[in-house]
């Protein structure tokens, strides 16, 4: 059982989506302090009133670092942890070249497991408490990611890639072995402690409509399940996918079709969107998940994050391991900032951290259990040090308020500025 703990601090609440008030501050709160009690937050406010609630519960001072909600990466591939940062490639032949002939090495569970460990030590030193990933087509791969979780006791979202065609043999399943083996392991998996499985077709050019079709009804089976994807990552893609699904009306289509369009399902990078997606993804309330270092790395494009906010999608935020080119979810605040300049909107440190946040547990459709700080929260914290660097510090001594201290903290943070990661109330 976990002890009861008092943290002290800067402690920042979402009241409401800053992306929804007149500035962003208005949908923050900063309290003194936040009281943790079996592994959940138990409440928030002053030092004196969260003593008063736990008498007996140590106080640890964290002086002027800034307590928020553990980092929620919404979509990353752990297997792609040993190949980030492979150069010079766009998206397909990156696939062809870096990122298949790793996958193929995750029918070794003890590989499996040596890189499940490896990337979720990697993301917590980052501040990053839950995540949503894909495996590889190789059942070993989820047991191995989960396995590695449950004995973290964190929240972890994965499920086994299915791809039948365009992939090399190794790397490939069918319609059918795709379907019986993801029901096993939602059989297996879904539900246990803090583990959920997602139903996870990698993109419709490595799937045949078969498998889609079988995918759609297993979603259908178990709409308890999440269903991830890719959609509209980069232009030739796009016009692959028209040219392997030529009766389709445009790429969301092509998921559509068969049942994968639901209030449930994860469209990683959707960049390039065309009306009709647009309105379908808002009609049926499902998730894009921007991925920006992943954007420029891989050079596929600008997320619009003011067009697709103001029409009311539902937005989460994730570093795309190993397409992204980071671990830190700081890292990828920094980028979707500077995408959002690139396309003219500045966004606010307070939007950027709401992303990383409560925008992807919204997306995750976790936001009761996890991305804030409030009562009967499970209490998956950060703690950030505001001055991590000589850099950093002349910058924040310099800040006129939190708010410019904190942005220059997730424009040049990386790990250093992770000074503790409490996940399900222990502290790891
Ligand atoms: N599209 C299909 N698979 C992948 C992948 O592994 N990474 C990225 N960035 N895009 C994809
Ligand atoms: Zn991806």
């Amino acid at each position: 059982m976990q002890n009861d703990v008092i943290l002290r601090g800067h402690v920042l609440s979402f009241l409401t989506s800053p992306f929804a008030t007149p500035t962003a501050e208005d949908a923050t709160r900063i309290s003194e302090a936040v009281a943790l009690s079996a592994g959940r937050i138990k409440e928030v406010g002053s030092l004196a009133e969260m003593q008063a609630l736990l008498p007996q519960a140590p106080v640890i001072d964290h002086g002027d670092k800034l307590i928020l909600a553990g980092f929620v990466d919404a979509h990353v591939h752990y297997p792609q942890t040993a190949i980030i940062a492979s150069w010079g490639k766009r998206l397909i032949d990156w696939l062809n070249t870096y990122t298949f002939p790793e996958e193929m090495r995750f029918g070794d569970a003890a590989y499996a497991h040596e890189i499940s460990e490896r990337y979720l030590d990697l993301t917590a030193a980052n501040g990053t408490t839950t995540v949503c990933s894909f495996a590889t087509i190789h059942p070993e791969s989820v047991d191995a990611f989960f396995t590695a979780a449950q004995a973290r006791g964190q929240r972890v979202i994965t499920g086994k890639t299915c791809m039948d065609r365009n992939a090399p043999s190794g790397l490939r399943d069918t319609a059918q072995s795709a379907y019986d083996d993801s029901k096993a392991l939602i059989e297996r998996w879904h539900g246990v402690d803090r583990l959920e499985y997602a139903i996870t077709p990698r993109f419709s050019p490595t799937s045949t409509p078969e498998q889609l079709e079988a995918l759609g009804s297993l979603w259908a089976e178990h709409p308890e399940c999440l269903m991830q994807t890719h959609l509209s990552e980069q232009v030739d893609e796009i016009e692959w996918v028209k040219s392997l699904f030529p009766q389709a009306r445009d790429y969301l289509d092509t998921y559509e079709e068969f049942g994968l369009l639901g209030a449930r399902g994860l469209y990683g990078h959707a960049i390039h969107l065309e009306e009709r997606e647009r309105h379908r993804l808002r009609e049926y309330g499902a998730a894009l998940v921007h991925c920006p270092t992943s954007n420029t790395f891989i050079g596929s494009g600008l997320f619009d994050m003011e067009g697709l906010m103001a029409e009311g999608q539902r937005i989460g935020l994730a570093t795309d391991t190993g397409g992204g080119s980071s671990f830190s979810m700081l890292r990828t605040m920094a980028a979707a900032y500077e995408i959002g300049q690139l396309r003219g909107r500045p966004l606010h440190a307070a939007e950027l951290i709401w992303l990383a946040t409560q925008g992807s547990a919204m997306a995750l459709r976790l936001d009761g259990k996890i991305g804030n700080i409030a009562p009967g929260m499970e209490a998956d914290l950060v703690v950030l040090d505001l001055a991590s660097t000589p850099a950093i510090a002349q910058r924040t001594n310099r800040a006129a308020d939190l708010w410019e201290a904190v942005f220059a903290t997730v424009m040049m943070g990386d790990d250093r500025a992770i000074c503790e990661v409490w996940i399900n109330g222990q502290r790891v």
